[in-house]
């Protein structure tokens, strides 16, 4: 099946540079090569190259022989890069020409067989969807551990009242277990988008080879299953070009950080003396060069900037992709980049926040304060008034009056006397008291997704049968 290796080939420098008159600029070499960062792809890259050669033996475009040959020289070069001891070279251009380059190097011919019926196109894109796929299976049981930091910190405040805000003005109570349930939901939807993405990333470009297919008798399929895949790409054409795959995890990674975002704004206000609600261990704060007195939230403060980092890569992947015409662009190859970098800032910052979470000392008086003043309860007097038989138009019109002379007396409602109370709805009795207390009111909703303290402790036990 194989043609007999030509003695006069010319020892050319690059593996195409038959075709070249002068060799190619120094500088030229440096602004095309990828080599020093995709190098990061080579597991993956040997890992298809395996399975490629292997399918290439099964159909028998390589001999046995070619094929054990291949196999070794691949092993080898793993554990040569596993070791530190490979030397990457620029000349080589990308990771792809390095480890063939190495290869035939390494076996002779048998290495030059191993690109039979495949090109960097489709190899590189191979590469880059199983790197993904393996990056979103640990960042889906990273957001996992996060989800339990959370659960296991809600537990222990179902009864913990904060109050709620809207507009950042106080609203009715809550506590402070389903402000957290708040999050474990959105990093629920987070996971649920990643599992998603990975039914499309999960999808088999090689063989598609340059962009038209080849005409040998190669088994896609079987590579499929072999590596793990659900199937091939149907289109060889859009096999090596499109990135969406790429782009819809970016899109995923820059949700995640903006919940990781939001938390952290909450975490950094929760600090800051004014509020007072939480601290961070010791362990995940710093402190500042010249004011002694200083403990900063430099871990939130800084996942809040990093999403800013992970939003850009978004942008830079959907504009590197706008405007290519069919099939492969040299463009792509700075697909890589923004997508290590998004991987490797998400991995670490669901990390740190999983750790950090377990780590947090809830002050319940200063949240406790907090609710008790910006009449909270108003809502619940007003329902109250509702039960009672008024409608609820007239009853807001009536604590609205009673909060205003609770404000002009410098108290909370529930410190206004029976009589004084009365002066606005004659329906109001002593059992009033009940509603107005913050735990009253916190256990009076219960409806479905509420935050009376029996529904959040359904929502945490349904979500630990989640996760387990
Ligand atoms: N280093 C290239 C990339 O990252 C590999 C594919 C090169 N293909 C080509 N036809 N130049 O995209």
């Amino acid at each position: 099946m194989h043609a007999t290796p030509s003695d006069n080939t010319p020892n050319t420098d690059k593996i195409w540079s038959g075709r070249f008159a002068v060799p190619i600029a120094e500088s030229v070499k440096r602004y095309t090569s990828s080599v020093f960062f995709d190098l990061r792809l080579a597991e993956f890259d040997i890992q298809g190259s395996r399975a490629h050669a292997a399918m290439l033996g099964r159909v028998g475009l390589i001999t046995v022989d070619d094929l054990n040959s291949i196999e070794n020289g691949l092993n080898q070069i793993l554990e040569e890069i596993q070791t530190g001891k490979f030397e990457w070279k620029l000349d080589d251009e990308d990771v792809h020409l390095n480890i063939e380059r190495r290869l035939t190097l390494l076996i002779g011919d048998a290495g030059k067989r191993l690109h039979t019926a495949r090109s960097r196109n489709d190899q590189v894109a191979t590469d880059i969807r199983l790197f993904l796929r393996s990056a979103v299976d640990s960042i889906v049981a990273q957001l996992g551990k996060l989800q339990l930091a959370l659960l296991d910190l809600a537990e222990q405040h179902t009864d913990t009242i904060l109050p709620g805000f809207t507009h950042l003005q106080v609203a009715q109570p809550v506590s402070l277990a389903h402000h957290l349930m708040a999050y474990v939901e959105m990093f629920e939807r987070d996971r649920e988008r990643l599992k998603d993405s990975r039914k499309r990333i999960n999808r088999l470009p090689l063989g598609a080879a340059a962009l038209a297919g080849t005409g040998y008798p190669i088994d896609r399929e079987w590579v499929a299953k072999e590596l793990g895949f659900d199937g091939v790409c149907l289109n060889s054409l859009d096999a090596v070009s499109d990135r969406d795959f790429a782009i819809e995890f970016c899109a995923a990674a820059s949700l995640i950080m903006t919940h990781i975002s939001r938390l952290s704004e909450e975490i950094i206000l929760w600090m800051s003396p004014r509020f007072g609600f939480l601290q961070v261990g010791d362990a995940f704060c710093t402190g500042s060069s010249i004011m002694p007195q200083k403990r900063n939230p430099d871990v939130p403060e800084l996942a809040r900037g990093k999403t800013g980092r992970v939003h850009g890569h978004l942008m830079g992947l959907l504009t590197l992709m706008k405007s290519q015409p069919l099939a492969y662009n040299k463009d792509n190859q700075e697909d890589k980049e923004p997508l290590f970098d998004t991987v490797d800032t998400l991995g670490d910052t669901l990390e740190i926040f999983a750790e950090m979470l377990r780590d947090v000392q809830v002050n319940k008086d200063a949240m406790r304060d907090a609710a008790k003043q910006g009449f909270a309860t108003a809502t619940d007097l007003a329902d109250y008034l509702v039960r009672k038989g008024l409608p609820f138009r007239d009853a807001h019109e009536a604590v609205a009056r009673a909060v205003k002379a609770a404000e002009d007396a410098r108290c909370d409602l529930s410190d206004l006397s029976l009589p004084a109370l009365q002066a606005f709805s004659n329906l109001i009795r002593d059992d009033v008291y009940a509603v107005l207390t913050l735990e009253g009111s916190l256990s009076s909703r219960t409806s479905l997704g509420g935050t009376a303290p029996v529904r959040v402790k359904e929502a945490i036990q349904a979500a630990r049968i989640r996760l387990s």
